[in-house]
């Protein structure tokens, strides 16, 4: 795998925050790709039950050149465990350990254990250094860049958390092929909004490379993360802590985040709720005149034929469409109780907004099980 894979960096240009973002195979097993870190004699390698068993060994012996003490502590696997219970299992791992403010955090598995993981290097002596070691697609293409860390409330997703980033971010396209195929289509979620967002050219390839990327091909991989990690390291550039246009990579999320919020965390995975929520507010744009029918089937179709689901869950026999308000009005980008959508407002471009309650409520009752 790794012969025909030249190793690619896309940089992050944050001034005293950048970092490079390693993207090739069989990268975490090499002790150089971890050199040139910030100095400490130890490192605390973050992972779950799921991915220890996988790469915990080999990561930690790649890192035993680097210093005096590699520990590792192993947390329950789920998004129903990114909260305040499981972080402290990592800090009881800090103390238990005697670890100094210099120890390095190394975050090995996907979206959770990174969030969760840079969200104790943030807090941890008021902030130690941490690497982002992603072994999802999702992981690699989205979460392990741009410094967003946290857990969830039971009120809301990624309520608690900080804004910090990591020194390093080492995408290692080998361990995708332990990915579950329903986990391979979670990240295709992420990678889709790539394109109707700031890119259709790469809208384009992902079409005509679905079928490639679904089967794990590592080229299709290697360009799909690159790209990914590209745009998404050009708008945290410009916009760290999301003061404005960093809100336009959570197309699809204040639809998703009500969905997983409002099924119980863990029930839809975050990259099936995005899918879905991608397709709402692909109607939505619609119905507010910003984009035609045609380009709503197009979003459509792609998200299907990337195996995610395009049709919204029933949260509430009730009320259905006033349970999606409820759970969003929480959203972080809500400002005095009105919920503001990503919208698409042409082809390649994003903007935020808000929308009157009894549209969104039209878009909810045609998109969902019991709709039309
Ligand atoms: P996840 O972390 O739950 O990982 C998915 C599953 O795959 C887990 O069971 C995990 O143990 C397993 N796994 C991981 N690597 C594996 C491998 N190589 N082989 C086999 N199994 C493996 O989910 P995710 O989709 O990676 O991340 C979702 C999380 O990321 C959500 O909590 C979401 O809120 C967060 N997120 C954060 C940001 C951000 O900017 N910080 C962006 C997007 C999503
Ligand atoms: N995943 C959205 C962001 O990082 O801003």
């Amino acid at each position: 795998m790794s012969a025909s894979i030249p190793m690619h960096a896309v940089s992050i240009d944050l001034q005293d925050r950048s970092y490079s973002i390693a993207i090739g195979a069989d990268l975490i097993a090499h002790p150089d790709t971890f050199a040139a870190l910030p100095k400490a004699s130890a490192a605390l390698v973050v992972t779950n039950t799921t991915v220890a068993p996988l790469y915990a060994a080999s990561l930690q012996a790649a890192l035993a050149p680097h210093y005096k003490a590699v520990h590792l502590v192993v947390l329950p696997d789920g998004e129903e465990f990114k909260t305040w219970q499981t972080l402290n299992l990592i800090f009881d791992a800090l103390l238990h350990k005697s670890c100094d403010r210099k120890t390095v955090l190394f975050a090995l598995g996907g979206g959770v254990v990174g969030d969760m993981t840079g969200f104790a290097a943030a807090s941890y002596m008021r902030g130690v250094p941490f690497v982002q070691v992603p072994t999802t697609l999702l992981a690699q293409v989205d979460s392990s860049v741009g410094g967003k860390t946290g857990i969830n409330h039971p009120l809301g997703k990624n309520m608690v958390g900080a804004f910090y980033q990591p020194q390093r971010v080492v995408c290692d396209l080998a361990t995708l092929k332990t990915l579950p195929a329903r986990e391979v289509s979670a990240g295709l979620a992420e990678i889709i909004k790539y394109g109707p967002i700031a890119d259709m050219v790469f809208l384009d390839w992902i079409e005509a490379h679905l079928g490639a990327l679904r089967a794990c091909d590592v080229p299709a991989l290697a360009h799909a993360v690159r790209r990914s990690c590209e745009i998404k390291a050009h708008v945290v550039a410009q916009d760290e802590r999301e003061g404005g246009l960093r809100a336009i990579l959570n197309f699809g999320h204040t639809f998703g985040h009500a969905i997983e919020a409002g099924l119980g965390y863990g029930q839809w995975l975050h990259g099936e709720a995005v899918g879905c929520g991608m397709v709402m507010a692909a109607h939505l744009s619609q119905r507010l005149g910003l984009v035609d029918a045609a380009f709503v089937q197009r979003i459509t179709r792609l998200v299907q034929g990337a195996g995610l689901p395009t049709v919204g869950p029933v949260l509430d026999a009730q009320d259905n469409a006033g349970r999606y308000l409820d759970l969003m009005r929480v959203d972080k980008k809500a400002e005095g109780g009105e919920i503001r959508f990503v919208l698409i407002d042409g082809p390649g471009r994003a903007c935020v907004r808000g929308a009157p309650d009894a549209l969104v409520r039209a878009v909810i009752d045609a998109c969902c099980a019991t709709g039309a």
